[in-house]
This record gives structure tokens, sequence and C-alpha cells, in this order.
């Protein structure tokens, strides 16, 4: 299979933040690969912006040192890496002050695509914003791309929505959660709204609940800090989790539509449930495997804040009232590996006498690693013994059913910034989408950290405390193996 590239309008993408981890981690080597893949045109330019004085040389030789690092060997080339450098350049700016916005203003060029990526801490959001409208550098054309954490709470997260409306329109700003962006998420709607199969059985009489996990091995490391003002709920569940629970629980949208899709998730949001003390299992990781624990990454030892968190959540609508959606994510757990499991009931009335050997139907997406969707059926045990029951697995992995393009499949940041580009906000979060996923976080935050509940630890390299078990125990239900 040859996937098609479509080449996207000639652009001026500004990266402020240009010099930071996220620049060289994702943006940079994302943009490189659309460069090489044919998708970006050549004329186009990439300019970063930071504090630092330097010169486009200067800051070339850390693009380059950036690619060798996060591009695999395998993926660049000389001739590649040369040829993208020459598209990039880099300015000196003070957000909050006035030097190095002429020096912008000079470079940008009419008539192209302009898109400003805000790579730098949220409280520089106001300030980037009034600046490109004061210095006349964006107008009604331009987009803007934020990071997030967008915000901590509702509050915040309306100031936010409330600082760059003032400057830019909903349809200017793009809000990145880049779970959107990978593959197999944007496979989840295919399977859903591409095939007859599945939808009709798409609701609590059929399904008898759905688990999302995102597990990681790593530990919150230098992150400490930060991580600490966040923890596992307003970092991973408030944004991927809420994303990835309302493709699977949304009504059909009339077409794959930014707007059309942002509002069935939306009604998602609102239709859920506050979720009670009893249905939250908070974690900590403890040391072990030669790395310190929790609170001492965090530099804390008193810390409340979860490293793990698993949930039992409720979506209050005709769809699925009566269908738990279970979602755990941890750091420093057996593996890396984040799937959607979703688990049919069992069929009306059984005409088989093998019916201990009845398992149910499961269908996993799974995001990372080894992308690709399994359905586990029910089919005849091989042989003359009679009429045995045996579940199989239904595999399709990508790498292997897409061939050399599956093995290839692009990062999320790669899709994301194209999708900026080509001016398409459907994979990115809409200003009244954030605010509802903090109202619903907002007084399940509030409720621990009011009766000063302290997480659970857990031994690293396990899949989390043993109290997130109970949860699904007590429904006689069992969480599948993290591997
Ligand atoms: C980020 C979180 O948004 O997502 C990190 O801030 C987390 O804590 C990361 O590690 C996980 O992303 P991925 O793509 O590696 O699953």
């Amino acid at each position: 299979m040859v996937s098609r590239v479509i080449p996207v309008d000639t652009f001026d993408l500004v990266i402020f933040g240009g010099t930071g981890d996220l620049a060289r981690r994702k943006i940079l080597p994302g943009l490189y690969r659309r460069f090489t893949g044919g998708q970006m045109p050549p004329d186009s330019r990439i300019i970063a912006a930071a504090r630092s004085e330097m010169d486009d040389a200067a800051y070339r030789a850390q693009v380059r040192a950036a690619l060798e690092e996060f591009v695999p060997a395998g993926k660049r080339d000389e001739g590649g890496i040369s040829a993208f450098l020459e598209r990039i350049h880099y300015v000196a700016i003070d957000a909050t002050g006035t030097s190095g916005w002429a020096d912008l203003k000079k470079m940008m060029r009419p008539d192209v695509v302009r898109a400003f990526y805000f790579s730098v801490a949220p409280s520089l959001f106001g300030a980037l914003a009034e600046r490109l409208h004061e210095n006349g550098i964006a107008g009604p054309q331009s987009r803007i791309v934020v990071e997030k954490p967008f915000g901590r709470d509702l509050e915040s997260a309306r100031a936010l929505n409330r600082v760059l409306a003032l400057h830019f329109a909903e349809e200017q700003i793009y809000r990145i959660d880049h779970y959107l962006g990978k593959e197999t998420v944007q496979n989840l709607m295919a399977v859903r709204f591409a095939n007859i199969l599945f939808e009709p059985l798409w609701k609590a009489q059929y399904i008898d609940h759905v688990q999302i996990t995102v597990a990681e091995t790593v530990g919150v490391g230098g992150r400490g800090a930060y991580y600490d003002t966040s923890g596992a709920m307003r970092d991973m569940v408030q944004n991927h989790l809420m994303q990835l629970l309302c493709l699977i629980a949304m009504e059909p949208p009339y077409h794959f539509d930014p707007n059309a899709v942002r509002d069935e998730k939306l009604k998602v949001i609102r239709a859920l449930d506050p979720v009670p003390p009893e249905d939250i299992v908070r974690g900590q990781y403890l040391a072990g495997g030669g790395q310190e624990s929790y609170v001492d990454h965090a530099g804390n030892p008193r810390s409340r804040t979860e490293s793990y968190i698993a949930l039992k959540v409720h979506i209050a609508n005709w769809r699925w009232k009566g269908t738990p959606f279970y979602l755990r994510t941890g750091k420093r757990l057996r593996a890396r590996a984040s799937e959607i499991a979703i688990t049919f009931r069992e069929p009306p009335h059984s005409i088989f006498d093998d019916a201990e050997d009845w398992r149910e139907n499961v269908l996993v997406i799974r995001l990372q690693p080894d992308e690709g969707i399994n359905l586990k059926v029910m089919i005849k045990e091989p042989g003359p013994g009679g009429m045995r029951l045996t579940q199989v697995p239904l595999d399709m992995s990508f790498a292997e059913a897409l061939g050399p393009d599956g093995e290839d499949i692009p990062d999320a940041y790669e899709r994301l910034i194209m999708d900026v580009i080509r001016g398409n906000q459907t994979l990115f979060m809409r200003g009244d989408e954030v605010e509802a996923a903090w109202a619903w976080a907002d007084p399940i935050i509030a409720a621990w950290e009011r009766r000063g509940d302290r997480p659970k630890t857990y031994e690293p390299g396990t899949s989390g405390p043993e109290d997130a078990l109970m949860l699904m125990h007590r429904d006689g239900r069992r969480w599948r193996e993290i591997r």
C-alpha cells in the first residue's frame, strides 16, 4: 500500500520557545520528517524565536544536533538535513518586552500561511498574542498553536481562553492534545464509523465495560517540580484519557468536520457523572530498579500528588447508562502500553454445553507500542473431540497489515502540525471542550484535597497499587494485564 502525501500550502511557521525541549524532541524532528516526506513545500520556512541572542548558523547547529538525537539514524541523511536546515531561521525576541518584534515582522512574507507555535509557558500566551497583534504580525488568517497544560483548573483555563480570544478567533486557535494525533486514535474513528460491523453493538446493551490504559515505564525524573503541582489526573486524565473516552463514547458526527466532531465530544464530557471517592485509586511509586521514589523525584517528601490514578467513570446518557469506563494511567509501571479494550456482553442464550469455556468478545485498540487492532472471538476448538469452544484473536498489526508504510507510522506531532497548516481543527480541542473537562475534573480533585487523601504506594515495575485491582474485582471484573 502506498500512502498518499498531499503537500500543504507554503507557510511561515514561527516557533516561540524554539530552543526548548518540545521543539528539539518533537516539533523540529516532526517537521524534518514531513519535509523529507515531500509534504512541506520547499519554499516554506521555520522561524524559531527565543530569548537568547544567536544567528541562523548557531541555531541551525542546535537543530542538527536535535535531529541527530531524535530522528532514528535510518530515517535521516545528510542531504535531507542540509536542505531542511536552509529552511530554518532564528530571531531573538523578548516575549514580554519590545525587542525583536520588528525583526520578526520584517521576516514574515505576505501571501503564505502564517502559523505561530506557542511552545512556551502558558503565562506567556497572553503577552505573545498581544505582541503579535500590536505589531501587525498576525492577521485574521493567521493560526496559533498552544500546548498543554491548558490551565490547571476551570478558572485558569477560562482565563487563558479569554486572553487568547482578545486577539484571535476560535477558528484560529489550535489547542494541542498530542494523543489526538496518534495514528491509532484516528483509526478508532475509522473503525467505528467506516464499518457497519461495530456501531449497532456500540451501546450499553451490548458492551459490558470499557478499559482505557495509558501505562508508562518512565518516572517523572527531571520534571518532578512541575509534575508535583499537577499529578496524573491533571497531566493525563483531564486531557489525553478524556479525549480517548470521548472518541469511544461520542455519537456519530454528521460529518468528519471540526465542529461536528467536537460538538459530539463535548456532549460526552458534559454527560460524565461526578466520581465518588470509592471509585478512585491514586498511587505514588516507590524507589526501585536503581531509581528514586516519586517523592524524591518531586523533591517533596510530604507530597500527596499521584503518579498513578485509576477511576471508574459513568456516562449518564441513553447510550451508556450501565456501562462503566475504567480509566488508569501511571508512571514507572511494568510496561509502556496504551490501549483501549471494549468488552462485550454474553450472548443472551447459550446453545452449547461447553459454557464454562465461553469468554467475552473483546475489541482491543492498541495505541502504543505495536499499534494495531485485535478482536477476540469464540470458535470451535479444532479436532474431532465434540463441540468444544475456544477463543482466538483476529489480529491486525498495522506494521504487518500495511507493509512498509505500517512500520512508518508518523509521530503525532507530524500529523498535527500539518493539520494546522491545512487549517483543519478536527484533531484540536475547542475552548469549550477544555473548560468542560476541567469542570468535571475540578470537584474530583477538590474532594480528595479537602479530605487530605494520601496516595497508596506501589512498587515500580508492577501494574500499580493493589487497591486498583479491587476497583474492578468488586464489580466482578478484572484489569487486563499491562504488557
Ligand atoms: C504528556 C505528559 O502530555 O504525555 C507526560 O505531560 C507523559 O507526563 C506524555 O509522559 C505521554 O505521551 P506519550 O505520547 O509518550 O504516550
